[in-house]
């Protein structure tokens, strides 16, 4: 099996280490609304200065497709770095080129630099080996610590390995780490909780999850797709018309595969917050969380399962008080010591977060789209890549 190698495997003194961090983090007005992906880049830069060499940092930041637009300058997100690990940090407008060459050519060990978003080049999404090879040109060594952004096969990710020794950071490791040691051989029995807004980017998760799990509890628009494919009425509920048919063929496979579905039997609705019989809903009702008596069949469920893998709130969590479900589940679930709970996704991780109930969850992931990546996979394009 080739070994990927650690930051720890690395001599870093005097070295250019390009550092691939996922800076993505949700911003608005200006504002960073949640610093976790900030955080969890700060061990990787900390070890490359205490061992004296020189971070160099990358990331995308939106996406610009392809344009230079001031919108998606990482220059926002400078100030809270450098706050948050303690030291200047100098930021060049470019990501390659010259004035990259003349900023890294005096760069002293210790010092820490930011390149601009490296979106700004249409060749960053299109994995071109030409800007890959750029982006290593000034630089020793190149460390992958976005798991988060490692499901895209992006040069940044994939194509720049091959220029330079490459290995992964703290971040990276840290949620291999955790992942492998809690899904590759999960306890039994497993259930997942799928919920968000979209079905279109979970489908292939769904359909690997009926593969493993003995409940698939399902929420929020999801779950409204998969009632609709039964002839519910789900009034003016947001649900995926495309998906219709995956959500059929998903219940048969399911079946075959003694996976049962949970689908909400009542629910809560935008009038007057009322808690429905989902037989009841008409025309103009909208679905916004999931109702009592389905609750009480979730935490029966969760009492009797050994492993938790949630991606995604059950209702509209945003807005009070239709992020109940949410909330009463993931406190069931952090009031479970012995209950191994995985949870990951952007806004997976902002609902239990603003619920406050998650110490005793045994891994919260960073990664959205790579968190589900992953659990379909057990690997990341990214990942494959620094095994080359
Ligand atoms: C994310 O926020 O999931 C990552 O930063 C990847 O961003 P992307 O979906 O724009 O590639």
């Amino acid at each position: 099996m080739v070994k990927i190698k650690k930051i720890s495997d690395f001599n870093l003194h005097s070295k250019k280490v390009l550092v691939r961090l996922d800076l993505n983090v949700p911003i608005n007005n200006n504002k960073i609304l949640d610093n976790t992906r900030i955080k969890v880049s700060l061990p990787t830069l900390k070890e490359i200065i205490k061992k004296k060499g020189t971070p160099v940092i990358i990331s995308h930041f939106g996406r610009p497709n392809g344009k230079v637009n001031k919108r998606f300058s990482l220059k926002k997100i400078l100030k809270s770095l450098s706050n948050q690990l303690g030291k200047k940090i100098i930021f060049c407008n470019q990501c390659i080129g010259l004035k990259v060459k003349k900023i890294l050519k005096n760069a002293e060990p210790t010092q820490v630099f930011l390149l601009e978003n490296l979106r700004f080049h249409k060749e960053e999404t299109k994995n071109n080996n030409k800007f890959a090879k750029d982006l290593t040109k000034y630089c020793d060594i190149y460390i992958n610590d976005a798991f988060s952004a490692s499901h895209r096969k992006h040069a940044s990710i994939d194509k720049i390995t091959k220029f330079i020794p490459s290995g992964m950071g703290k971040n990276m490791e840290n949620e291999v780490n955790n992942l492998n040691k809690y899904l590759k051989k999960p306890k039994k029995p497993i259930t997942a909780i799928v919920g968000g807004s979209k079905m279109n980017n979970k489908i292939n998760l769904i359909n690997t999850l009926v593969n493993k799990c003995k409940y698939l509890i399902l929420g929020g628009g999801v779950a409204n797709t998969f009632l609709k494919s039964k002839n519910f009425n789900i009034g003016k509920s947001i649900y995926e018309k495309k998906q219709i048919r995956n959500a059929i063929k998903i219940q048969n496979k399911a079946k075959k595969n003694n996976c049962k579905i949970i689908l909400p039997l009542d629910v809560v609705i935008s009038e007057k917050n009322k808690n429905l019989d989902i037989s009841k809903i008409n025309k103009n009702h909208q679905i916004l969380d999931l109702g009592k008596n389905t609750l009480n069949v979730i935490f029966e469920i969760i009492n009797n399962s050994k492993t938790i893998i949630w991606s995604g709130p059950v209702g509209y969590f945003e807005k009070k008080p239709y992020d109940n479900g949410t909330n009463k589940i993931a406190t069931l679930i952090n009031s479970k010591k012995k209950l191994i709970s995985i949870a990951g996704g952007g806004d997976t991780i902002a609902a239990l977060k603003k619920n406050k109930k998650i110490k005793n969850f045994s891994y919260l992931s960073t990664g959205g789209g790579a968190f589900l990546h992953w659990l379909e996979n057990f690997t990341l394009p990214g990942i494959k890549a620094l095994k080359k």
